[in-house]
């Protein structure tokens, strides 16, 4: 019965990995939780261990490569491509904590199905599956997606979607719908778009969990004071609209830039000048444009938002769809 298995999984596989195979990318996620349905669990530690600097080498050069996005034509992409799971198994400390998984998943029980956007929010994936919830994961990053698809296999969907897309993703599917700081990842129109497209997915009565963090990182301090030293600010930030863009100062970003892990230098500068400008939000910045999102849409959606426990900066926002 395992033989056949295999077998029937190997010839999945070589299905899906044909070169002319439009989603391949994708699939490999998918593929791979077939292969190892008749893996025993319990193997996430081993198996972080094997997403290592090779991964990351590797992931460079798909990343290099430029015809493996899949339909994904968002040029940030490539950004979370090429870093893959070094952004989180190198290091990262940036949460969300044991205590912040809880508060994304307040009422959620078995069977419930929901969808986190990010597929580098690798805590939280496993908290959500953990309590026995459908999750769906949805990410612009093919690698990241297929990353994931290494530790979680079948206990989850992943699904290829870029969410500043309207029309990215299945409407009312979901009860509720996680991100961690995904928003500051985005512009103000970005922001705007995201917001429709998640709340367009959620169910009556469900609920979109997001978390952000208010003004400026503290990366953007050291390499801001760097580009006024320079006489560059102009090049990396936009003091009228509050965006910043790393792009701009690639040449030298790498003499400031705080270290993540054991990722080299180089590598991060690639990171952080590739995603592409982002906006720092505002207070009462997201509050607007949720209204604004709402009316546009003809949703009725509900807002409250929390700070974080023991973070100074960073906030939840819960947005409920009434009807
Ligand atoms: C959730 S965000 C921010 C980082 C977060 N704090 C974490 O723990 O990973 C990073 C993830 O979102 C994904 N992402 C960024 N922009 C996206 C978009 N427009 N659509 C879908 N996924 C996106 C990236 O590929 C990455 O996996």
């Amino acid at each position: 019965m395992g033989d056949e298995v295999e077998a029937r999984a190997q010839c999945v596989c070589d299905h899906l990995h044909r070169p002319d195979h439009p989603d391949w990318k994708l699939t490999d996620a998918k593929v791979r939780s077939t292969e190892n349905r008749t893996v025993p669990g319990g193997e996430l530690r081993q198996r972080e261990a094997e997403i290592d600097r090779k991964d990351l080498v590797e992931n460079r050069e798909k990343g290099a490569c430029g015809d493996v996005h899949g339909g994904i034509d968002n040029p940030k992409s490539t950004a979370w491509d090429g870093i893959g799971a070094a952004y989180w198994n190198q290091g990262y400390d940036g949460g969300p904590s044991p205590e912040e998984c809880d508060l994304y998943l307040r009422g959620v029980g078995a069977g419930d199905p929901v969808l986190l956007v990010g597929a580098s929010t690798v805590r939280l994936a496993l908290a959500t599956v953990e309590r026995g919830a459908v999750l769906t994961v949805a990410d612009f990053s093919s690698v990241q997606l297929s990353q994931l698809g290494q530790l979680l296999h079948c206990r989850a969907e992943y699904v290829l979607a870029d969410v500043t897309r309207s029309g990215a993703l299945a409407a009312e599917a979901f009860r509720v719908v996680l991100a961690d700081r995904l928003i500051n990842r985005f512009t103000i129109p970005e922001m705007a778009a995201a917001l429709g497209v998640l709340s367009g997915t959620l169910r009556a009565g469900g609920e979109l969990r997001l978390s952000y963090r208010l003004g400026l990182y503290d990366r953007d301090h050291a390499v801001l004071a760097e580009a006024r030293r320079r006489g560059d600010l102009a090049a990396v930030y936009d003091e009228q609209t509050s965006d910043i863009d790393y792009g701009g100062v690639r040449t030298w970003l790498g003499t400031v830039l705080p270290p993540h892990g054991a990722i080299p230098i180089e590598v991060l500068v690639q990171f952080y000048s590739s995603r592409g400008r982002e906006h720092r939000l505002r207070q009462g910045e997201l509050d607007v444009l949720v209204q604004q999102v709402a009316a546009s849409r003809g949703l009725e959606l509900s807002l409250v938002q929390h700070r974080l426990p023991n973070r100074e900066r960073d906030y939840i926002l819960r947005v409920t769809r009434l009807v």
